[in-house]
């Protein structure tokens, strides 16, 4: 399968659903670079009003780099809509995130938007979540140890993500760590993870994303995408 080019057309088809006067959450990683760089070209060309709040240092670059005005939550205190990748989508649309390390600020900026619109490649959709990712945990560094025994108490098998260009730990965009935490058999009860995960002292947040999402945009390596609302069942 040709995953960029159903990236592309997930990413570009979330671009044409942005309306005049929108403040739009911009996310992080490969398939919403191709919407960002999409709505850029909308702004230039058809004069299309938007402000953008971004994910991430790296959503940031190029949202300005495309020229799409941006502003913070200190400005804006909603969002008629947020585009976003993701790791793994459920059939009921809870998500996996942060293989980029972003899903902390991903969480808040989807969780102010009116709409929360998924793009993905169709691997991305999974029967069971965890089954082909881990759940990244971010972790303020002095906590990592015992946020890691927590962990395997959870029944997971935790790896402090490290750098690839870099010696040492990936540190996100907020100065923590990031543990993966894979679940081999995948997620029994998501929610109820959810919620431990958080209670952990040290966790700043977690790549679980439960009950935020309310369409989910597959894009096909044919260059179509399919779009399915939240309680619509995907036609076999
Ligand atoms: C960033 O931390 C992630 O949550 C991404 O949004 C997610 O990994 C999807 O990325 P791709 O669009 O690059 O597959």
């Amino acid at each position: 399968m040709d995953q960029n080019a159903a990236k592309k057309a997930a990413g570009e088809a979330a671009a044409a659903m942005a309306q005049d006067g929108q403040r739009i959450g911009l996310g992080t990683g490969s398939t919403t670079a191709y919407t960002i760089a999409a709505l850029g070209r909308r702004v230039r060309e058809e004069g299309l009003q938007i402000v953008g709040t971004p994910t991430s240092f790296a959503a940031e670059r190029l949202g300005r780099q495309h020229g799409i005005p941006l502003a913070t939550l200190d400005e804006l205190d909603a969002l008629d809509i947020a585009f976003d990748g993701a790791d793994e989508v459920s059939p009921g649309f809870d998500l996996i995130k942060g293989r980029g390390a972003a899903h902390t600020r991903e969480k808040v900026v989807a969780s102010l938007a009116a709409r929360f619109v998924v793009l993905i490649d169709p691997s991305k959709q999974v029967e069971r979540l965890g089954t082909r990712m881990p759940v990244p945990v971010e972790v303020l560094p002095m906590a990592a140890a015992p946020v890691m025994r927590a962990l395997e108490g959870l029944g997971a098998r935790p790896v402090l993500r490290m750098g690839q260009r870099k010696d040492g730990p990936v540190v996100s965009d907020q100065g923590f760590w990031i543990i993966d935490a894979h679940f081999d058999d995948g997620l029994d009860d998501p929610a109820t993870l959810d919620q431990a995960l958080l209670a952990l002292p040290g966790v700043l947040d977690h790549g679980l994303f439960i009950g935020l999402a309310t369409d989910v945009v597959v894009g096909e390596p044919s260059g179509t995408a399919r779009h399915l609302r939240k309680g619509e069942r995907e036609k076999g």
